[in-house]
C-alpha cells in the first residue's frame, strides 16, 4: 500500500512542508489541476515524477477562469477519487486551498497576460479565461515555489501563456508541457467529457479525425486554405459549432499561410450541445 500525500489547505501548512522537503535538498515539480483526475492528469503526475525528486498535485477550481455563465457550479469534482489515483501515485503533497485561502478577503492584484494570450483563439471567446489562468498559475508558483511544472498539450494556448509568464516574470520554474492523453477512440482526456451524452461522446471523435485529415493534407503539400477548409467541413457535418479551426504558428501561436512559415499546430473549439470541446496536434 502506498503512503498517502500531505494534504495542505493553508498557505502556512503548505510552506512548511515545501520548506521541508527544500531542507532534504528535494527537487519539486508541480502539476496544477482542477481535479476530476483522469489518465491525463495522471500521465501528467508521471512525468513530473520524472522530472523531480517530489511531486506536489494542486487541485483548486479557480473561480477566476470562469466566466459567469459558464461551468464553475457544475465542474466536476470527484475529491475521493482523486486522491485514490494520488495516493496511487505516491505523490508527496496535494494542494487543495479553498477560494478564501487563495483569494482572501481583499484581494486586488491580476496578472494580464498578453502574446500568446492574445493570439485570437481562446481569448476571443473566453475573455476573461487567460488573465484568470495566469493570476492562479503565479499564485500556484510562488506558493509551492517548484523547479518545474508539468501543463498538458491539451490546453495549447494555456501552455504558451504561462511558459511565456514564467520566462517574462523571472519565476525560475521550467514550464513543461506533456503530450495529450487520446481515448481508443482519439478523444483527447478532458474533465469536461463527462457533460457529453453517449451519442455525442461518439460524435465528439470528428475533431480528432479531422485535424489528422487537415494535418496530412497540409504536410502533403496541399495549400493550408483548403486542408483546413476540408476539416471544418468535416466538423461542422457532424454537428457541431465551431469557435474556430485554424492553424498557427506553434510556437507564437501568430497566423500562418504556408507549411514553410515554421513549425505548425491546428487548433480547434467546436460546441457540442452544451459542452465545448478543445483540441489541438501537430502538423
Ligand atoms: O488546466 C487547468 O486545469 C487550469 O487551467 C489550471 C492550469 C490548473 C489553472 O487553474
Amino acid at each position: 500500500m502506498s503512503a498517502s500525500p500531505l494534504i495542505a489547505r493553508t498557505v502556512p501548512t503548505l510552506r512548511r512542508a515545501i520548506d521541508n522537503l527544500r531542507k532534504r535538498k528535494a527537487t519539486i515539480a508541480l502539476v496544477p489541476t482542477m481535479g476530476a483526475l483522469h489518465d491525463g492528469h495522471v500521465s501528467l503526475v508521471r512525468l513530473a515524477k520524472r522530472r523531480a525528486t517530489r511531486v506536489v498535485v494542486s487541485i483548486f477550481v479557480n473561480p477566476t477562469q470562469f466566466a459567469p455563465t459558464e461551468d464553475f457550479g457544475a465542474y466536476p469534482r470527484t475529491w475521493k477519487a482523486d486522491i485514490a489515483r494520488l495516493v496511487a501515485e505516491e505523490v508527496d503533497i496535494v494542494w487543495h486551498p479553498g477560494v478564501a485561502a487563495m483569494y482572501p478577503e481583499g484581494f486586488a492584484t491580476r496578472i494580464v497576460p498578453e502574446g500568446p494570450a492574445l493570439a485570437g483563439l481562446e481569448d476571443r471567446f473566453r475573455p476573461h479565461f487567460f488573465g484568470g489562468v495566469a493570476t492562479v498559475v503565479g499564485k500556484l508558483f510562488t506558493q509551492c515555489r517548484p523547479d518545474v511544472a508539468i501543463f498538458g498539450e491539451k490546453d495549447f494556448q494555456q501552455l504558451r501563456v504561462v511558459m511565456q509568464m514564467a520566462r517574462d516574470l523571472d519565476l525560475g520554474v521550467k514550464v513543461i508541457g506533456s503530450r495529450t492523453v487520446r481515448e481508443r477512440d482519439g478523444l483527447a482526456m478532458s474533465s469536461r467529457n463527462v457533460y457529453l451524452s453517449p451519442e455525442e461522446r461518439q460524435t465528439a471523435t470528428v475533431l480528432y479525425r479531422a485535424m489528422k485529415e487537415s494535418a496530412a493534407r497540409i504536410r502533403a503539400g496541399d495549400s493550408i486554405a483548403p486542408a483546413m477548409g476540408g476539416g471544418a467541413e468535416m466538423i461542422k457535418a457532424a454537428g457541431l459549432a465551431l469557435d474556430y479551426y485554424e492553424v498557427r504558428h506553434a510556437e507564437t501561436l501568430a497566423p500562418v499561410t504556408s507549411r514553410k512559415d515554421g513549425p505548425l499546430r491546428i487548433l480547434v473549439a467546436a460546441r457540442l450541445g452544451t459542452t465545448r470541446l478543445i483540441d489541438n496536434i501537430a502538423v
